[in-house]
């Protein structure tokens, strides 16, 4: 299977439902097999619902009310925002994948809580395996990685959050605990970067026992006194840690740390180069400014994938920084934000790659040495809601609340609710995952062609615009699959240009036809790339955001050539009618 190359289509129920009867008959076995197996089991047991019972009237007229209202519910959804078609191109959902459809409605049906063993015997082994699949995929050790799934993208940043503070905690606590017996000076920066193997080390030779860490740490203890402690400990008022994230930013960092109460003080943007992605000179002035300050980096944040345009950050560059720092002693938690482009990993190590830019090729290739990162198999995997992933590149990295060591802090391997942030979880998007891996499977030939797809439909229709209308001015560079454009005249002042922008989206929001979506920037994290987008028309920065149209072009079947040559033309009567 996995040295063929995908047939995409196969994959796909597709917009006209093509599929259909494949498709009916699938859902119709998986259903078969769960009458049967109910059936099966306690064969001898007396049936609570016998034939007398079942057709006695008021069970059949209960029966006519129920089907009544599924009717009723699925007439409703006829209304909802059809996100199959390839007309839409709004926001990061599109059409959901065969396999996982039918690897969540046949974990649906078994209802398993993946939160302990107990509850999901089958289901926790196919979240494992279904984890060290997305694991290979972005290049960790399948064997060595650990992970879960969370209910998206924002969970799952919040865990490397969690994991951060908590290593963080540990050896700080351990910091505090030998600067108090020994007299000397506590340095909380050195101190809070020290890693696992130099936490044994100390704590073994200062002889330091859990009882003395519990005591001194600001999860388990009183924040506030042991900040205090701190604070004399080191001869300098402790402000605490500070979060380093990149000005692309997805709002889940902020609620990060208003959830970890960092305080949003403690929340730093690291300026963002002309391209839109984090620059690497800012990084390294934030660092040194924040250490200067006597605050420690809990982790630093780069992105794969912006929500706003899909930029990659330079994940390479930021590695090799945080490595050299990690040679001076300092280790500091490195976590991607891959929730939009993780899945682009399949195209790595085979042909596929090429579509991408070498900077993004580079960037993805080096998410394997971050600590931990975040995907969205309901964005880019085409999962049903409600599905992200954590990972994390080894089993020291998922210690996450307990107060031991890491070293001796396993008991909970099987039981998840010791690990997760969210207590019940249901193990659907896991099979949904394991399902599309076992069958397209996340190689640069299968599912690799699917996301080089999306990327040559975003070629395709970036081009189509550029050539089908003097007023698109694309925002570049493009990194993955995300078109952004706005509409300026040559000379245009800023705000002319965003009214127009702002005129032709507001005409796109009624327009069945197509669904687009807007994003606007500020000039405060962006301000570079404005600059230069809009000298691209000659044009005068009068205001300090940029309203730009969205198209995120996930869609398999925008890789159609006589599909996309039907639509093109229509995209660009209506972007016409509405801009004017
Ligand atoms: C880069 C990025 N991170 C995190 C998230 C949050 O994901 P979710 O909406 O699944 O919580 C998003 C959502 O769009 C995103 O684009």
């Amino acid at each position: 299977m996995s040295d063929k190359t995908v047939s995409a289509g196969a994959y796909f129920l597709g917009p006209k439902s093509e599929n259909a009867s494949w498709l009916r008959s699938e859902f119709q076995a998986v259903l078969d097999r769960w009458f049967d197996w109910r059936r099966a089991l306690f064969a001898d047991d007396p049936s609570p619902l016998p034939e007398q019972v079942r057709l006695s009237p008021d069970f059949l007229a209960e029966r006519e009310i129920m089907a009544q209202r599924v009717r009723e519910l699925t007439e409703l959804m006829a209304g909802e925002v059809p996100k199959y078609t390839p007309r839409y191109i709004g926001h990061m959902v599109s059409e959901l994948s065969v396999p996982a459809l039918l690897g969540h409605f046949a974990t649906l049906l078994h209802n398993p809580n993946n939160t302990s063993r107990d509850v999901a015997r089958v289901s926790g082994r196919v979240e494992d395996e279904a984890i060290a699949m997305l694991a290979g995929m972005v290049g960790y050790d399948p064997a060595a990685a650990q992970g879960h799934f969370t209910s998206g993208g924002t969970l799952a940043n919040f865990e490397g959050v969690w994991r951060a503070r908590y290593r963080m905690d540990h050896c700080l606590s351990l910091g505090l605990c030998i600067a108090e017996r020994s007299g000397e000076q506590l340095d909380p920066v050195a101190s809070a970067h020290m890693d696992w193997s130099r936490f044994s080390e100390l704590a073994a030779a200062h002889d330091i026992s859990e009882a003395e860490l519990r005591a001194a740490s600001s999860v388990l203890g009183n924040p506030f006194e042991i900040a205090a402690r701190i604070s004399a400990a080191s001869g300098r008022d402790w402000r605490g840690p500070v979060l380093l994230v990149p000005g692309n930013k997805h709002f889940s960092w902020l609620k990060a740390a208003n959830v970890f109460g960092l305080g949003e003080e403690a929340f730093w943007p690291v300026a963002l180069d002309a391209q839109g992605r984090l620059s690497l000179p800012a990084l390294n002035a934030t660092i040194a400014r924040a250490h200067s300050e006597g605050r420690p980096v809990l982790a630093v944040i780069s992105v794969a994938g912006t929500t706003e345009a899909g930029e990659i950050d330079p994940v390479d560059a930021v590695c090799d920084r945080l490595d050299e720092y990690r040679q001076s002693g300092l280790h500091i938690w490195h976590h991607v934000d891959a929730a939009w482009g993780g899945f682009l990993c399949a195209m790595l190590g085979g042909d596929a790659e090429d579509r991408l830019e070498a900077g993004a090729r580079s960037a993805l290739k080096a998410i394997r040495r971050a600590n931990s990162v975040t995907l969205d198999p309901h964005k880019l995997g085409y999962v049903p809601y409600s599905c992200g992933a954590f990972l994390v590149r080894d089993r020291d990295s998922y210690a996450n609340s307990l107060f031991a060591a890491p070293y001796i802090d396993r008991a909970a391997a099987n039981d998840r609710w010791m690990m997760t942030l969210e207590g019940s979880r249901s193990g659907a998007g896991a099979a949904a995952v394991w399902l599309t891996g076992k069958t397209l499977t996340f190689g640069p030939d299968r599912f690799g062609r699917i996301m080089a797809g999306t990327i040559d439909s975003r070629i395709f229709f970036s081009r189509a615009l550029r050539d089908g209308n003097p007023l698109v001015r694309l925002l570049e560079p493009a990194d993955s699959n995300i078109v952004c454009f706005s509409l300026a005249r040559p000379g245009d002042t800023l705000s002319e240009a965003n009214a127009r922008t702002a005129r032709a989206f507001a005409g796109f929001v009624p327009d069945p036809a197509f669904s687009v979506s807007r994003t606007v920037l500020a000039a405060e994290n962006y301000g570079e790339m404005i600059n230069t987008h809009v000298a691209g028309y000659d044009g005068v920065v009068d205001a300090p955001t940029l309203v730009l149209i969205r198209s995120v072009f996930m869609n398999p079947f925008w890789e159609n050539e006589d599909f996309r040559a039907a639509l093109m033309p229509e995209f660009l009567a209506r972007l016409e009618a509405h801009m004017n």
